[in-house]
């Protein structure tokens, strides 16, 4: 290789891949305070933290949000992962690749099935165990580990919480992302005999959404609206979806492609459309509230009631119907300022069988919510909440070699005592270190030089007023460690 060509080679700068992100200080010591809150503030209402996996089944998400929505359908990241699948997939690959034609059916396949399942990208004829999908939501990881758990045995409900990424391949925009942060909370009941009914799930519904707004305020986020609604139950939405659809084929042709085709595959989400064109004839559907059974009704009555009793400020908005399959009565949304299009901070809602669609125990029920960390955070940037740069304490200065272990020593000290300290590898100059100093933001510089060595006598210098003074070497730490108080 000539010297110009090897010139004309740049390594490779990997660069983001679409829809990622990195959270970068100071802006993540504003996350750690929000995960901070949400520990604490959760913890005294009962809640203790679950740790989940990031990879499960995908037949874990399409089973229990749904293969018609959004998220556990074309928003779903899922491979397949098993060697015998895997195996398959290859050996079908090599045939093509051999062929290179359009792949027939192999010869004599060790297992024609998968083969053919492999092939066709027919995934439904793979074992559920063979397909597996990045998380794009907590809940039915949670009602999986309450069953694998069997945590029916413990004192009901179980209160749970978990903090972390989830996954969607969404079209990334301001508050949208592919890779983006949850904070949740589920509490989960498997009734006892003879044990709680509606009256009780509303007060437990008002709980947790008071839990939710609670932690909102603790935050610092001002400007917010809770929005509730109820959508009924297995005894009256199937009557109202079908009401719905009937008039929305009658007034279709007024409706965009989107919703045309949610007509058949998802009434309800067509009263999800933010088209401004929909917005009058959404307005003059039937609405579900008219429609639900005695329990329903009964059961958002008693929620509205207990909210009032423990002061949480709503608004009911009908058209809240939530897009994942698993909810039924209450679902909630907290919207904030500051995030454009994407203005719901949180999302959540009662889901009373799902844990017995997945195989659990019969009967139990369910409450939860999940808070988007990213747009919390955007929130409470736009809202002026942004956090300071994370300066250090005390900056040592230290010149000459007798004066270096003096400042290692001190170093390991006032770190002991909670301070950030930075000291420098090498000996710097004098002006240059402060000039290092006041650029990270450093309260304090201790000053070693050969003279204080000698004397046992450090100089202190407040960086903010210019002030210096000499402290005795033992009586340091206690020096510094007050200007913090
Ligand atoms: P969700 O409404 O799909 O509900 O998501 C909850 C929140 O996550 C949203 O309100 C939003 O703040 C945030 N979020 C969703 N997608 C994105 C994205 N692509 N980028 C940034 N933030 C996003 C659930 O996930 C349910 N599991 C909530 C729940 C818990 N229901 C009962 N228990």
């Amino acid at each position: 290789m000539s010297e110009d060509e090897a010139k004309s080679i740049r390594p490779r700068r990997y660069r983001l891949v679409r829809g990622q992100r990195d959270v970068l200080p100071p802006e993540t010591s504003l996350w750690v305070r929000v995960e901070h809150a949400a520990h604490e503030l959760f913890h005294s209402f009962g809640f203790g933290e679950i740790r989940l996996p990031i990879i499960e089944t995908a037949e874990l998400f399409e089973k229990s949000v749904g293969t018609d929505t959004d998220v556990g359908g074309k928003e779903l990241y899922y491979w397949v992962d098993s060697p015998r699948a895997n195996r398959a997939i290859k050996s079908v690959r090599w045939k093509a690749k051999m062929t290179a034609s359009k792949v027939s059916e192999p010869d004599s396949p060790p297992n024609a099935e998968l083969l053919r399942a492999a092939h066709a990208g027919d995934f439904d004829t793979l074992a559920e165990t063979d397909r597996v999908a990045l998380r794009p939501e907590a809940t039915a990881s949670v009602c999986r580990a309450y069953i694998e758990h069997e945590m029916q045995q413990l004192p009901q409900p179980v209160r749970l919480y978990y903090m972390g990424p989830m996954f969607r391949r969404d079209r990334p925009q301001k508050g949208r992302y592919r890779q983006f942060y949850q904070i949740g909370a589920e509490l989960i009941e498997t009734p006892r005999p003879g044990g709680y009914g509606w009256m009780e799930d509303a007060a437990t519904d008002a709980e947790v959404i008071e839990m939710l707004v609670t932690f909102f305020t603790r935050v610092g986020l001002s400007d917010m609206t809770l929005y509730i609604n109820s959508i009924g139950d297995k005894e009256c939405r199937p009557r109202y979806i079908e009401l719905l659809r009937e008039e929305l084929n009658k007034v279709k042709d007024g409706l965009g492609p989107d919703s045309q085709k949610r007509i058949e595959s998802n009434p309800l989400r067509v009263l999800d459309s933010k088209i401004e064109e929909e917005q009058r004839i959404i307005e003059s559907l039937p609405r579900i509230s008219e429609h639900l059974c005695e329990p329903c009704r009964d059961h958002y009555k008693a929620l509205k009631h207990n909210l009032d009793l423990r002061g949480v400020i709503y608004q009911e908005n009908w058209r809240l119907v939530r897009g994942l399959d698993y909810y039924m009565r209450t679902t909630f949304e907290i919207t904030a300022k500051g995030l454009g299009s994407q203005n719901a901070v949180c999302g959540g809602g009662r889901y009373d069988g799902l844990v017995e669609m997945m195989g659990g125990p019969k009967g139990t029920k369910g409450i939860g919510f999940a808070i988007g960390e990213d747009r919390l955070i955007l929130s409470l940037q736009e809202s002026g909440k942004t956090p300071t740069a994370q300066g250090r304490d005390v900056y040592i200065v230290w010149m000459g070699e007798n004066a270096r272990s003096i400042a290692i020593s001190t170093a390991t000290d006032l770190r002991a005592s909670g301070r950030s300290v930075e000291l420098p590898v090498v000996e710097q100059k004098i002006g240059k270190a402060l000039g290092q100093a006041a650029k990270l933001g450093t309260k304090i510089a201790v000053i070693l030089g050969e003279d204080e060595v000698a004397s046992g006598q450090y100089t202190v210098k407040t960086l903010s007023t210019g002030t210096q003074e000499k402290i005795q070497k033992d009586g340091l730490l206690d020096f510094i460690n007050r200007q913090f108080v």
